[in-house]
């Protein structure tokens, strides 16, 4: 085999693991609070944005390099921001989460190979890619979830009467 045979064969290779990698990412789905929503741009680069995020006006975290963010994770952090979860949850560049009540109209729909990230916290799942978001939707029993942490409150409350009550009955 001359040199340029075996530099193609070696390239070939070398395309075919790297495909490989990159196919083995799964997308997680695997939670009721919120559904995968495909991969959607970021905005910061494109004119009109100003600089912009895709996913503003809420919560964001980035999460250390090499740590332990998943799509679990940012979906936990975006369900309890003040009181009541996000609706949009977004996984960006294996370690940035997002969390928003609305998309900005700027960021187009890309197909989902184009996030290509894998999570810092479990690298077979795709968390997003560069400039990329991993997009979540919450779902009817995400928002009901939410409800049902306040059931849970309100039964404490009228736990804490009985007990109160049956404190006082002994005293009596
Ligand atoms: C999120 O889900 C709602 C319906 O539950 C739908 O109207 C909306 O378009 C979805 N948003 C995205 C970004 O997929
Ligand atoms: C995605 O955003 C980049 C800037 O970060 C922009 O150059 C590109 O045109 C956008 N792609 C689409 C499909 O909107």
């Amino acid at each position: 085999m001359s040199w340029f045979s075996s530099l193609l064969l070696t390239l070939f290779i070398v395309s075919l693991v790297s495909a490989q990698a990159r196919a083995a990412l799964r997308i997680y789905d695997a939670s009721s609070t919120y559904r995968y929503a495909g991969c959607w741009n970021e905005t910061t680069g494109i004119a009109g944005s100003s600089g912009a995020r895709a996913l503003a006006g809420g919560i964001s975290q980035d999460f250390p390099l090499n740590g332990p963010m998943t799509v679990e994770t940012c979906l936990d952090l975006c369900a309890h921001g003040q009181g009541a979860p996000y609706r949009l949850a977004g996984v960006e560049y294996s370690r940035q989460c997002w969390c928003a009540n609305r998309l900005s109209s700027l960021s187009a729909r890309l197909p989902d190979a184009a996030c290509d990230l894998p999570c810092d916290g479990d690298r077979t799942l795709a968390c997003g890619g560069s400039l990329k978001l991993g997009l979540y939707n919450l779902t009817e029993s995400g928002k009901n979830g939410a409800v049902r942490a306040g059931g849970v409150g309100s039964a404490a409350v009228a736990m804490g009467v009985v007990v109160a009550g049956v404190v006082m009955m002994v005293g009596l």
